[in-house]
């Protein structure tokens, strides 16, 4: 591995809750791709991908990518059919280098760890991929994130292992089971980079009708 990728993922893997990582990634943005493609063997995009496209028709499903970062699950759900997608991230940076892959109908910059600029039920599916844990977006705002959804949306996530059990996204997943928020579908362990030992976890949710 590289010097600066092994750096830079060290950093983004070492923050604790109440960190913002907006700025490593702000500097991160114009070697991302290459460092998680090239260098690590980044996979995700492409599972999640599947995973939604094992699920529903392509056709008309529109689409919120949460924490879409440079674009790489935006690519993916186009190369896989899927033509409306939006994304929202908190880095500039990043979102630049989404708006350059042009695989996105709108690209907003927001804060998930606060009310999100959407409104309620108007998305049929979200992804959320690397963009739950520390210094990212925490287990307590899993029910914003579901806000902006329909009944019987599909909320498609992966993240790191590491911060799954520590950083209480189990609790909180089977949490939102008890209190019918969602309907656990698949809840999967794999490695998500071909390159580096790298434990994550696959949820596939789908958002309960509420009362
Ligand atoms: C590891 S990257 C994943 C990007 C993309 N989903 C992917 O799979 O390549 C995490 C992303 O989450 C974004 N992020 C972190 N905290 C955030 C927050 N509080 N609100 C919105 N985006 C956030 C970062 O800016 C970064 O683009």
């Amino acid at each position: 591995m590289g010097k600066e990728s092994d750096r830079i993922l060290g950093r983004v893997s070492h923050l604790e809750d109440g960190d913002s990582s907006r700025d490593i990634y702000d500097d991160w943005s114009g070697s991302y791709d290459h460092h998680l493609i090239e260098e690590f063997g980044y996979i995700s995009p492409d599972i999640a991908a599947q995973a939604l496209s094992d699920e529903v028709e392509e056709d008309e499903v529109a689409i919120i990518d949460y924490g879409c970062g440079t674009g790489l699950v935006g690519q993916s759900l186009n190369q896989q059919g899927f033509e409306i997608v939006d994304g929202i991230d908190i880095s500039e940076g990043m979102l630049q280098q989404a708006r350059e892959k042009q695989v996105y109908r709108n690209l907003i910059r927001g804060d998930l760890t606060t009310r999100i600029a959407l409104d309620d039920a108007v998305y049929d599916a979200a992804t959320c991929i690397g963009s739950m844990g520390a210094g990212h977006v925490g287990a307590d705002h899993i029910p914003e994130l579901l806000r902006p959804l329909r009944a019987g949306a599909l909320f498609v996530s992966i993240m790191n292992g590491m911060y799954y059990a520590a950083g209480g996204f189990d609790r909180a997943f089977r949490q939102l089971e008890s209190d019918s928020l969602w309907r656990v579908r698949r809840l999967e362990e794999f490695n998500y980079m071909t390159q580096l030992e790298r434990p994550g976890w696959l949820l596939v949710a789908e958002k309960q009708a509420q009362d």
